[in-house]
């Protein structure tokens, strides 16, 4: 039943969803559903990547990401193997490429990597031939994220028509606004843009779909999902903004603020938060609030990508 649907992605590397046809992001989010229901069964363990290994090779800090698709492969019965920079021989100055080539030699099937360069993830595509899942490359692309947000929103609103979403905050530095601004349009959503000028790209603002506010208010306004970013200090230059004071006073989302929304607005956020800057904690715990159900989705979500990319759409023979 899912195979047709599914049998594109086999093999590919999963490097942004620009490269996404809506068909592909259909097949995920349907597999997902199914990952689901894994995860809450009692003895979470299917073998359907039984005798496949994957390496989670980590250039920069991570707990959702890493940790989810760790879980994820070992749910589905894989061999999943962790690289950090600082405990492996990249702390001797061992190269990207070099350290690609080691990990190929030792007959892995796929690599999920995080990096901090901008492309990094297509380069390794280039180099090796291992299924390359981008975990996050610079200010990029972060497509399982892109995926769990979409996930998340059709778990509470059940359809993607019709739905206005905005993203608040630093989008020049957000490879999860990029994915976002990609998965949301290909679905057909309409997205709002607002944070200071000095964080919104130029090359956004005649994109058909997208709408760049300069008061946060107007994009807030009649929102169905609200998706604030986390204002990353270690990609920006100084002088941005003001002070981290400045920025909440001027754009953090607040009680007052999110009255502005429909009263059933869902509030995201990809974590780590900075509470009390970019959101307030009574909005991060509030029953607004679908941030933690962000985490649990994406483990469904990367259950899901492993599964597509790794078998051929045969996941669902091997899932029962
Ligand atoms: N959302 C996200 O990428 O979180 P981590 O950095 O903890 O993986």
């Amino acid at each position: 039943m899912v195979e047709n649907k599914t049998a594109s992605l086999c093999g590919k590397n999963i490097l942004g969803l620009e490269y996404f046809s809506q068909e592909e992001i259909e097949s995920v989010l349907q597999t997902a559903v199914e990952m689901k229901n894994i995860i809450h069964r009692d003895i979470k363990k299917v073998p359907t990547l039984r005798g496949k290994a994957i390496v989670n090779l980590f250039y920069e800090p991570s707990t959702r990401t890493r940790t989810s698709f760790e879980l994820a492969g070992k749910y589905l019965g894989a061999d999943v193997i962790n690289i950090t920079a600082g405990s492996s021989s990249i702390v001797k100055g061992e190269s990207l490429r070099d350290t690609l080539l080691t990990i190929e030699d030792m007959g892995i099937d796929a690599i999920v990597m995080r990096h901090k360069a901008e492309g990094a993830a297509e380069y390794a595509a280039k180099i090796v031939k291992p299924v390359i899942i981008n975990a996050g490359d610079g200010a990029h692309a972060h497509p399982s994220q892109g995926l769990l947000n979409l996930f998340t929103i059709r778990q509470y609103k059940g359809d993607f028509k019709g739905l206005k979403y905005a993203i608040l905050g630093d989008i020049s530095h957000s490879r999860v606004a990029r994915s976002d601004i990609w998965g949301m349009r290909k679905m057909g959503i309409e997205v709002h843009l607002a944070g200071p000028r000095t964080l919104i790209p130029r090359f956004l603002y005649k994109e058909k779909g997208i709408f760049i506010h300069d008061h946060i208010e107007d994009a807030i306004k009649n929102a169905d999902v609200i998706n604030v970013l986390r204002i990353q200090t270690e990609r920006q230059k100084s002088g941005l903004f003001p002070s981290t004071r400045e920025y909440a006073r001027i754009f953090g989302l607040n009680e007052q603020r999110l009255s502005l929304a429909k009263k059933d607005v869902l509030v995201m956020h990809p974590g780590p938060m900075n509470k009390g800057w970019e959101i307030s904690p009574q909005i991060a715990y509030s029953t607004h609030s679908a941030i933690q159900e962000q985490v649990k989705n994406g483990v469904a979500v990367r259950m899901a990508l492993l599964a597509l990319v790794l078998t051929g759409g045969k996941h669902d023979e091997i899932i029962a």
